[in-house]
């Protein structure tokens, strides 16, 4: 086994959830790229390889075959090989169960059938933004951030909109379950599996694999033009998905974008309330909005690692990996890397090289909803732009303990609309 030079003990641990209630480590991140070689860190009863630099992190997630997300688990601890079959989906899978799957959804997620959604998720955004300048402003998560991705997931797959209340109550029970407090009974909606075999040890996986199932049921029966027809319909060459692959995919729709896509646009709002100077460019030209996406996802990089395990020996930044070793991509390290990015500590919404890593760092298992979580802060920002709408921060926010979403739990801003609030002097803020 390499023998690893493991980081100073009197180090910040990136991995305890804590540190992050103060905001992302940068500093103990710096340090870790500017040390030669990859860090072992340690974790459990063993450790991991810290991938920081965003070479390291692009060359990880390109070569699937020697950086497995199948084998252990695709985050920091093991789970068992029972449970980690039960809730497999795309995101823990290799080459060639992978390439498969991703095949027989991917159609659905291309930018093309992507701008289809868009009218939706500016109705979603658009109503969402009203409510919030008519209260005068508020809990920028609670009124904006939270409601947006979720209610815009639902109508997409095509939940009614009678039962939309009862997901957002899963997906968060779900997001509770990422942290280490669970407020409900392992027999909660009626489970009667262990919790080990649960996606996130929640009852509500077990509530939301029924839901799945059942709406997959009736659209089979009675097929529309929604995302769970085409999953159940999803046919390439007389491949389908199985009801296993469907029931856990449709599970993995309704979290991956959720807290993700919430984490960004309240980093954003929160970036441009601080920044007002680069708001006001994004209202003097809306080419900015683009661009301006792109800045947010890297500034916020909701997602902060992911994990890979080797298949065989073999080498990163010049330091020998053994077989079997875990390997950690810490995104939001890599996006703040002065080798790649001018300036990382700015926030630029015109950065015309922005070759962030939010998404992953490319490679098969790159993010399915990129284009999704693009469009909906992309519209969200012109919908605030459309109102002139000017975003003052209230509090500071309370962050997650959390060391896998760069979580905020609330912020309040306030809100100033009109163009006296925002223009220059004597400027124009179109
Ligand atoms: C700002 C929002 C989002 C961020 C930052 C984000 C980030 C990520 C990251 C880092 C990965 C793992 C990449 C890797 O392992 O190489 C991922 C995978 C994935 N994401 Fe997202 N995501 C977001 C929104 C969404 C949305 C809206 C959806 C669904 C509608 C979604 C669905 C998925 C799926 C299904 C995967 C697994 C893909 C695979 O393994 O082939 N994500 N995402």
């Amino acid at each position: 086994m390499t023998s690893p030079s493991t980081s100073p003990s009197t180090a910040p641990n990136v991995t305890d959830p804590s540190l992050y209630l103060d905001g992302m480590p940068h500093g103990r991140f710096a340090e870790m790229r500017e040390t030669p070689g990859l860090v072992w860190h340690p974790y459990g009863d063993g450790g991991f390889w810290a991938v920081t630099r965003h070479d390291d992190v692009r060359s990880v997630s390109k070569n699937a075959a020697v950086f497995s997300s199948a084998v252990g688990h695709t985050n920091l601890w093991d789970l068992e090989a029972d449970a980690l079959e039960a809730r497999r989906s795309l995101i823990d899978t290799d080459a060639p169960d992978h390439t498969r799957l991703r095949r027989l959804v991917a159609r659905s997620f291309t930018p093309r059938n992507v701008r289809r959604w868009e009218d939706t998720v500016r109705r979603i955004a658009a109503e969402l933004i009203d409510e919030f300048v008519a209260a005068g402003g508020g809990d920028w998560v609670e009124l904006v951030a939270a409601p947006l991705p979720i209610r815009v997931i639902l109508t997409i797959l095509g939940v009614p909109m009678t039962d939309a209340g009862y997901l957002v109550e899963l997906s968060n029970y779900l997001v509770e379950g990422t942290g280490d407090r669970q407020s409900i009974p392992p027999d909660a909606f009626g489970n009667t599996t262990e919790l080990r075999l649960l996606p996130f040890n929640s009852p509500a996986s077990h509530a939301l694999f029924e839901y799945g199932e059942r709406l997959g049921d009736q659209r089979r029966r009675d097929p529309r033009d929604d995302l769970v027809t085409a999953l159940v319909q999803a046919n390439e060459d007389g491949d389908r998905l199985s009801d296993q692959e469907y029931r856990n995919l449709f599970h993995l729709l309704v979290f991956a974008g959720n807290e993700t896509t919430r984490t960004a646009i309240t980093h954003g709002a929160i970036a441009l309330a601080d920044h007002p100077d680069q708001w006001r460019r994004v209202l003097d030209d809306r080419r900015l909005v683009a661009p301006a996406t792109e800045e947010i996802l890297r500034w916020s990089t909701p997602v902060m690692h992911m994990r890979r395990t080797t298949t065989e020996p073999t080498e990163l930044a010049g330091t020998p990996i053994d077989a079997g070793q875990k390997v950690v991509m810490w995104y939001g390290s890599a996006n703040r890397d002065d080798r790649v990015f001018d300036r990382p500590f700015d926030f630029d919404v015109g950065r015309e090289e922005n070759p962030h890593v939010a998404f992953g760092g490319g490679g098969p298992h790159l993010c399915l909803g990129a284009y999704l979580a693009r469009l909906e802060i992309a519209v969200l920002l012109e919908e605030m732009a459309r109102r002139s709408l000017l975003l003052e921060r209230r509090t500071e926010p309370v962050r997650a303990p959390s060391n896998f979403v760069h979580g905020v739990l609330s912020v309040e801003l306030a809100v100033a609309t009109g163009r006296a609030a925002i223009a220059p002097p004597g400027g124009d803020s179109r």
